[in-house]
């Protein structure tokens, strides 16, 4: 079988500001992770895709690029990410850059001469409209950070779009010079050995000309929303394909927060030449209440029933036409384990039950970095998070709109708040979990002197250990990269079960998401199999007894 690099690869996200400092300022660096890189190769990952590592004042933690071409000196110097990529290449690792490029910072040269003028060289690098006739917004846009998506720009009399914080403004992918140099700026960071990108945003670079008001049926100031598939997205997809990705061969993965499993193929089919895989959001909505007035905030109970329908409709509507990434956390989700697992009594348990349905999966598996340990959310108060979006919508949903009590909000940012993924990264037991020798830039999970990298490398029942094997199996089971796929009792609220088939071998992938113990000869009824070839519970045997709490096993069955 003829697959690319990726497809038999296994993606390991770093949140650079939060993996490991070497210098003591409190702030991860790419020294610490040079420093990490042997532990990612006893892990066994094939690849690293690093969060924004450059120049920017991390209004939104390096989201935020006041310069394509330099690193960032909190990060480290030029040559320090040389050096990164040319010895993680020496490992066999690849290395995966963010390409943000929806927008830039507003401290970049483009903006700054951008907004100086209406006639100058750089001033339709950017979305600029007129204010309308009674000194307004052009339309009701919302930002996702809050409020308008447009802000006024005294020095040129105009306002600017920004999806995100006004800090943020978006560029004007209708001007070709603005294409070019994003494409410029990618095949200079090949010639310095970067194998592929993650696209932020990629689905929101057109713009519908007209800009007309969102629907507005909530009577809302501002309203976010309409911000993918604009006329020309697929058209600009194509071109970064053609100038870049196709003629210098670099794997991309494209963020699609809108993007079902029926549109989805229009990115992937290798036949149109766009991307290799996208990140979808669906599966991340099924504990969201739909059209809740509060957005992500307004959670509701996990619907498993969805998230397998969801995460089968993927599998199902992707076969032979593209490629999956799967994922359950990044640093924009939180810990799987808190957010739908049991972080207490269950949370060995739950972490690998978690991992085992993902990576069972056809597609390429994106860990991100703490998950392979079984990380948790922290739990913290309003004063200690950090995050631009969590504190803008607290601001305007608690205390100004007030739609949301503090407690209500609180308990939300606990399960779902973006935050929850970027507390530093717990490596021991130690002052700081090892992360730095000075004052790191934000708070830890003070459960670190448990759920460290140091306890569970010493420890045979381990999260890690638990990812190692699975990596591993990727590496060496075809069926896993090829197979078929077919989803079993899709109504069960407990148990998530699928199979897998290749060349007239079937792997039975079952987890129970639950904390019940279940009668298992309701999915095993003739109790036969092969082999174990993974599981959580090491005292499992045979198909006799019950499935525990957050039980998974994979088993090689008859046809
Ligand atoms: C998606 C990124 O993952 C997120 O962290 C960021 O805030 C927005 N895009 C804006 O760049």
């Amino acid at each position: 079988m003829n697959k690319k690099w990726w497809q038999q690869a296994v993606i390991y996200q770093i949140y650079p500001k939060s993996f490991m400092d070497s210098n003591g300022d409190g702030i991860g660096d790419l020294p610490g992770i040079i420093s990490k890189l042997t532990y990612l190769k006893k892990l066994g990952v094939d690849a690293l895709w690093l969060s924004p590592v450059y120049q920017s004042p991390q209004v939104d933690n390096g989201y935020d690029i006041a310069d394509y071409r330099h690193i960032d000196p909190m990060f480290g110097t030029d040559e320090d990410m040389y050096r990164l990529i040319s010895l993680a290449h020496a490992q066999g690792l690849k290395i995966v850059m963010d390409l943000v490029a929806n927008h830039t910072s507003d401290q970049s040269v483009w903006f700054q001469e951008s907004r100086k003028s209406r006639d100058n060289y750089f001033s339709d690098f950017y979305i600029w409209r007129d204010a309308k006739s009674d000194g307004s917004e052009p339309n009701n846009w919302g930002s996702n950070f809050g409020g308008s998506a447009w802000e006024w720009e005294p020095q040129r009399q105009q306002y600017y779009l920004h999806y995100y914080a006004k800090q943020q403004p978006d560029l004007n992918w209708e001007n070709l010079r603005v294409r070019q140099y994003i494409f410029d700026m990618m095949r200079f960071w090949k010639a310095k050995g970067v194998d592929g990108w993650r696209m932020d945003v990629i689905t929101s670079i057109s713009k519908d000309q007209r800009f007309q008001d969102n629907p507005n049926p909530f009577k809302q100031t501002y309203v976010t929303g309409n911000q993918d598939n604009g006329p020309r997205m697929h058209e600009f997809i194509h071109d970064i394909n053609r100038e870049v990705l196709s003629p210098f061969e670099m794997m991309s993965v494209g963020e699609s927060p809108s993007s079902t499993s029926f549109d989805a193929r229009k990115f992937v089919d290798p036949d149109r030449e766009e991307l290799d895989m996208v990140f979808t959001f669906e599966h991340m909505h099924v504990d969201r209440k739909p059209h809740g007035r509060n957005g992500r905030w307004d959670l509701q109970p996990l619907d498993l029933v969805a998230l397998k329908q969801i995460l089968s409709s993927w599998q199902t509507n992707l076969w032979q036409h593209g490629w999956n990434a799967l994922y359950f956390e990044n640093h924009d989700r939180a810990r799987v384990t808190s957010r739908w697992g049991n972080d207490q009594q269950y949370r060995y348990e739950s972490a690998t039950a978690f991992a085992t349905v993902l990576h069972g999966l056809q597609g390429t598996p994106f860990i991100y970095q703490g998950e392979e340990i079984g990380m948790t959310n922290p739990n913290f108060e309003i004063n200690d998070y950090e995050d631009i979006e969590l504190l803008t919508n607290y601001r305007e949903i608690v205390q100004e709109k007030q739609t949301m009590t503090k407690a209500e909000f609180l308990a939300a940012a606990h399960k779902i708040s973006r935050d929850n993924a970027r507390t530093p990264m717990q490596w021991a037991p130690t002052s700081n979990a090892g992360f730095s020798s000075g004052h790191p830039w934000f708070k830890l999970n003070p459960d670190y002197t448990t759920v460290n990298v140091q306890n569970d490398q010493s420890n045979e029942r381990s999260v890690f250990a638990y990812y190692q094997k699975l990596i591993e199996l990727r590496h060496r089971s075809q069926i896993l990269v090829a197979g078929t796929y077919q989803l079993n009792c899709p109504k069960n609220t407990r148990i998530f079960e699928y199979e897998r088939i290749y060349q007239g071998v079937k792997w039975t992938i079952i987890a129970n998401l639950s904390n019940d113990e279940l009668s298992i000869s309701t999915y095993f009824p003739n109790k036969k199999y092969h082999k174990f070839i993974l599981k959580n519970y090491k005292d499992r045997k045979d198909l006799e007894c019950n499935l525990r709490p957050w039980e998974s096993f994979i088993i090689e069955q008859e046809i």
